[in-house]
């Protein structure tokens, strides 16, 4: 395993629509075992594969009780509701926006062997899942907020919502990037 470089913002890789998975070879073992590395020393809640270079539907998800999801050529089958909530990127470090995503969302992927499977999530899970399925058509969150924060000014605007001290493992979830 290793740890790849994180592309940032202005890299054409992450504007690119990603290519179908084809072959569930070592390769693609190789891809997912260096995304969750370097997922993990990133401190991040996800990172799909454009964000490294490869342009491949492939990306991994944090879950709620912090194991990692592999998703391969994931597709959004259907989803429910709206929450605003805070969203940050490891392809575009210090910055973070508000942005609306459904609050219920399923999803069907293949794993690292080609099998398909599907998984529904709620809260930060389906905005994970949203934001990685978005990278791999070469969007970015940026593209769905009408400003961006710095940190400074992200930590005040939760100050005075009182949100740090109402919700402190939302706000230590949501404070981690994808
Ligand atoms: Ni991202």
């Amino acid at each position: 395993m290793a740890i790849r470089t994180i592309l940032t913002q202005d890299d054409p890789a992450l504007n690119k629509v990603c290519h179908p998975v084809t072959r569930f070879d070592d390769k693609l073992a190789d891809l997912l075992d260096d995304l969750k590395e370097t997922l993990t020393q990133a401190n991040g809640m996800g990172l799909a594969a454009p964000q490294v270079g490869i342009l491949r539907r492939a990306a991994i998800v944090l879950l709620e009780d912090e194991s990692m999801l592999e998703m391969v050529n994931p597709e959004i089958l259907d989803q429910r509701g709206e929450q605003p909530g805070w969203e940050g990127c490891l392809s575009l470090p210090g910055m973070w926006g508000n942005v609306m995503r459904p609050d219920w969302v399923k999803i069907r992927a293949q794993d690292r062997n080609g099998q398909w499977f599907e998984m529904e999530g709620t809260d930060m899970t389906a905005r994970c899942f949203c934001h990685e399925i978005s990278h791999l058509d070469g969007h970015m969150y940026t593209e769905l907020t009408e400003r961006l924060y710095t940190a400074e000014e992200l930590d005040e605007i939760l100050a005075q919502e009182g949100e740090q001290a109402n919700h402190p493992k939302r706000e230590r979830r949501g404070r981690r990037r994808r």
